[in-house]
């Protein structure tokens, strides 16, 4: 199959700690004020993200304290696809529903994923909407992910991981800030 066969919308959100986007031209603007840090210090309080604007089939990425973070709207097929495979023989054995956080109301939204785009074999950033399974691929050595961003085929030891974060309402989530000494 060719990895990078299809068109792909992902965008590029940037925001080290301060509302910064760069991204596709036809969503930036709105988005710039989709992006906050909650509170005072997005050291201390995190950084919400407003996914109203997000549409199926898309994905964004945020870099929060210095990693990339990213939220895919999943289609109904990925989604069916992703459960579907919670029996399948996984090298790193998580369901889908497992890798997702509960809204406010206890219930979970299985169409966002959202996860550290970052090959767990040597950390390279994968690529969206490519490989075997039609979730990321790693170009740097091969290794599939599928739509839950589970490892299925290659060198990568585990599944891409899933960040701290949680919903805030119904369509904003805050990533949480990462651990640090002297804060808590
Ligand atoms: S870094 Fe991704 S397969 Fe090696």
């Amino acid at each position: 199959m060719d990895e990078m066969k299809k068109p792909r919308r992902d965008f590029l959100f940037v925001a080290t700690g301060a509302v910064v986007a760069i991204g596709a031209a036809a969503i930036t603007r709105p988005l710039l004020g989709h992006m906050a840090p909650a509170g005072d210090s997005p050291l201390l309080h995190g950084l919400e993200v407003d996914l109203s604007l997000l549409k199926e089939g898309e994905q964004m990425t945020a870099t929060f304290m210095g990693k990339p973070v990213a939220i895919r709207y999943r289609t109904p097929a990925e989604i069916k696809a992703a459960q579907a495979d919670d029996t399948a023989d996984l090298p790193h054995t998580e369901t889908d529903r497992s890798r997702l956080r509960p809204k406010p109301d206890g219930k979970l939204d299985h169409r966002f994923l959202v996860f550290y785009p970052i090959c767990t074999h040597f950390g390279c950033v994968v690529v969206g909407e490519a490989g075997d399974y039609d979730g990321w691929y790693c170009p740097c050595h091969g290794a599939h992910f599928d739509t839950s961003g589970r490892v299925r085929k290659g060198p990568a030891p585990i599944n891409m991981e899933i960040p701290d974060y949680e919903w805030v309402s119904d369509g904003v989530i805050r990533l949480r800030r990462l651990p640090l000494l002297g804060f808590s």
